[in-house]
This record gives structure tokens, C-alpha cells and sequence, in this order.
């Protein structure tokens, strides 16, 4: 039998509610905490347990047919994928942060200076409309301890609660864009494998509805 591919993140904040959002539309997984792909008891369904950057390019190359991933991953390296579902959770800010002690006046405060970040397409972008050029500095995470460190002038990362740049001293000053978690769609997915995602998508309705 056919079977639909998700892919989930392995770890970190969506993959318990990227679960438990499977689990309300009633589809049971085996759920081996350490094995990197699971199937369901009750739908034709895989689950594939993948870094959150590496899940656009699974979705192109059609390893995946869908995802439950952040909006803000698709904006930063997955802008020809489509996304079928919102899912209302996940919900965070992408912004760009300077240290409490900085007078911050405008986004033209950024020009010349060194941003650190995990982002650099979406802030690329972001600088371009507003007509200020920075210096990106590119790193995979534990972005808010690079001013304290003398690596950058400002950061740009995901808040969600605002916890890390209050423990690392920073204050949020521009908002670039606000994001959730979405159920996202191979460009390649076969029309077989699109019914389980209608059936899927009409039960993710269903649970939306419900904890409104
Ligand atoms: C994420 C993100 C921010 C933080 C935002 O980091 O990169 O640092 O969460 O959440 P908050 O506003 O609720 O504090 P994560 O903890 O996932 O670790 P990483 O950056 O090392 O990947
Ligand atoms: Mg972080």
C-alpha cells in the first residue's frame, strides 16, 4: 500500500507539537524515540525525523511528501514550496536584536555594522528593502551570545517567548517577520500520495476547529 512520507522535525521546539497534532487527527505512531523514521498503525503514513534546515530540500527532491515545519524556514530556504495548512502553533517573531545598552534609532543603525545570525537570506532581504547594507556573520545556533562576545553588533534570530535575548541582555528592535508552524507540500508529490494528504488535511481541519 501507498504510503504519505512526513517529515517532522527531530528535535526541538516543534516536534512535540508536530506529534501531538498527528496524534488528534488519530493517526497512532510507534514512536522509538531514537530511530529516525516511524510508521503508523492506523494510516498509511511515515514519519521521517529530520533537521528543520534540511527538511526544504527533502521536500524538493521529493524524499518527503510533506512536512510540518516553521513558516520562517520556508521564508529562509524554501520559497518555491507550497504550504497547505496553517497549524497555529509555533508561533514566533523573526526580529533583529542590539544589547539594552545600544541607542537605537532606526534600522539605518545596522548599515556597516556585523549582524550574527542563522537567517542571512531573510535578513539579506529584509536589509535590501530598507536600503542598508550590513555584514553577516553565519552561524547555526546559540546566535544571542555573539554581541557579548565583541563577534557582532546585533543578532537577527526566532523569538518566541523573548527568554533568550532577556538572559543574553539584548532588546528586540526591528520585527521582521512573524511566523507559525504550517503543513508544507513536496512540489513533486504524487496524486495517489495527494488523496492521503486531502484526508489528512480535512482531519488537521477538523482538530483546528476544535481547540479554537
Ligand atoms: C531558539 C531561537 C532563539 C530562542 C527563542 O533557540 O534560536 O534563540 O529559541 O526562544 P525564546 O524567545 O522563547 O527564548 P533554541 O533554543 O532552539 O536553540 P539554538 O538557537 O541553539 O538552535
Ligand atoms: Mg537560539
Amino acid at each position: 500500500m501507498t504510503k504519505i512520507r512526513i517529515a517532522v522535525q527531530k528535535s526541538g521546539r516543534l516536534n512535540e507539537d508536530s506529534l501531538a497534532i498527528l496524534k488528534d487527527c488519530g493517526i497512532s505512531i510507534d514512536n522509538g524515540k531514537d530511530q529516525l523514521k516511524a510508521t503508523s498503525r492506523n494510516f498509511p503514513l511515515e514519519v521521517f525525523y529530520l533537521r528543520n534546515g534540511d527538511i526544504p530540500q527533502y521536500l524538493r527532491d521529493g524524499v518527503v511528501d510533506i512536512a510540518i515545519i516553521g513558516e520562517n524556514v520556508l521564508i529562509e530556504k524554501g520559497k518555491d514550496i507550497s504550504i497547505a495548512e496553517r497549524l497555529n502553533f509555533s508561533k514566533c517573531r523573526v526580529s533583529l536584536a542590539v544589547p539594552k545598552g545600544v541607542t537605537y534609532n532606526s534600522i539605518k543603525d545596522f548599515e556597516g555594522k556585523k549582524i550574527a545570525t542563522s537567517y542571512p537570506n531573510t535578513v539579506k532581504e529584509y536589509l535590501a528593502s530598507k536600503g542598508v547594507t550590513a555584514d553577516l556573520h553565519i552561524i547555526n545556533g546559540s546566535v544571542e551570545i555573539a554581541p557579548n562576545i565583541g563577534l557582532a553588533y546585533g543578532i537577527c534570530d526566532i523569538v518566541s517567548s523573548g527568554s533568550t535575548l532577556f538572559k543574553n541582555n539584548l532588546k528586540e528592535v526591528e520585527v521582521m517577520l512573524k511566523s507559525e508552524a504550517v503543513l508544507a507540500v513536496s512540489p513533486t508529490i504524487s496524486e495517489e500520495r495527494k488523496e492521503l494528504l486531502k484526508k489528512i488535511q480535512f482531519r488537521i481541519k477538523s482538530v483546528l476547529q476544535a481547540r479554537n
